[in-house]
């Protein structure tokens, strides 16, 4: 029996620690499954539904949500506390947190009718995380967030301060490269259950810090861990 952990495949931008780390098993008890992350995150681009045509957009915040975002990211700089994140996939140290408590979610609901528009479909909110705050030198691995509820995302881009623009590496749906430097009011939509993503150079400045949101389809929409583990399955002759 192979055990798997859930973070084996997905680093989750915005990890929601109240869904907790599931621990599961190979549906069938003998298969070989991929668990390279980054060659996780590529099956997955290809296997599962797109949404949108390029996967990601880069738009302006609300200006009354990047303001209430910017005060309560203020207040809480100087009173941060280490996220205790995973090691395997942040592997320059721990991001710093801020907790705004249910602020997280009333922007995240604030931010969910701009989700639909940009999906094309009714969404549920299914995490709001932060505030994360990187720091000098963090970096992070490449990875798709968890398929079965981090589908539609965005990073929303607080506030940093950066010897040099920091980019989110993301692949489109047709697996071309970019680089994508979030100013202060801004946020990234992107599809991160299939569009695999990294801060893959090491941060440049003070700090940088983002809340992150995260939606799933409400129809259409119904993989689980097991279906992922099918998904990675590893096709050799011993493993047909
Ligand atoms: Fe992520």
């Amino acid at each position: 029996m192979v055990q798997i952990r859930h973070r084996d495949f997905f680093y989750i931008c915005g990890y929601d620690n109240t869904s907790g780390v599931s621990v599961t098993s190979d549906p069938t008890g003998s298969q070989e499954i991929e668990t390279d992350p980054r060659k996780v995150a590529t099956i997955l681009a290809t296997k599962l539904p797109h949404l949108t045509e390029r996967g990601f957009e880069v738009v302006t915040t609300p200006a009354s949500i990047h303001d209430r975002l910017s005060h309560a990211y203020r207040a809480g700089l100087d009173t941060t506390r280490p996220e205790q994140s995973d090691p395997d996939y942040l592997t320059a140290g721990d991001p710093d947190y801020i907790d705004i408590g249910n602020l997280a979610y009333d922007m995240g609901n604030a931010l969910h009718l701009m989700h639909e528009e940009w999906a094309g479909q009714r969404l549920e909110l299914t995490a709001a995380y932060g505030l994360r705050i990187y720091r000098r030198g963090q970096v992070l691995r490449w990875h798709v967030d968890r398929a079965e509820t981090h589908v539609i995302s965005s990073i929303v881009h607080i506030d940093s301060e950066s010897d040099e623009p920091w980019p989110l590496h993301i692949e489109d749906h047709l697996g071309v490269e970019h680089e994508v430097c979030l100013k202060p009011g801004q946020m990234l939509f992107y599809e991160s259950a299939t569009c695999p993503h990294a801060r893959a150079t090491p941060f440049a400045g003070e700090h940088f810090g983002s809340l992150f949101v995260h939606f799933k389809p409400i129809e259409g929409w119904d993989f689980t861990q097991d279906d992922i583990v099918a998904l990675l399955k590893i096709e050799s002759p011993t493993n047909p």
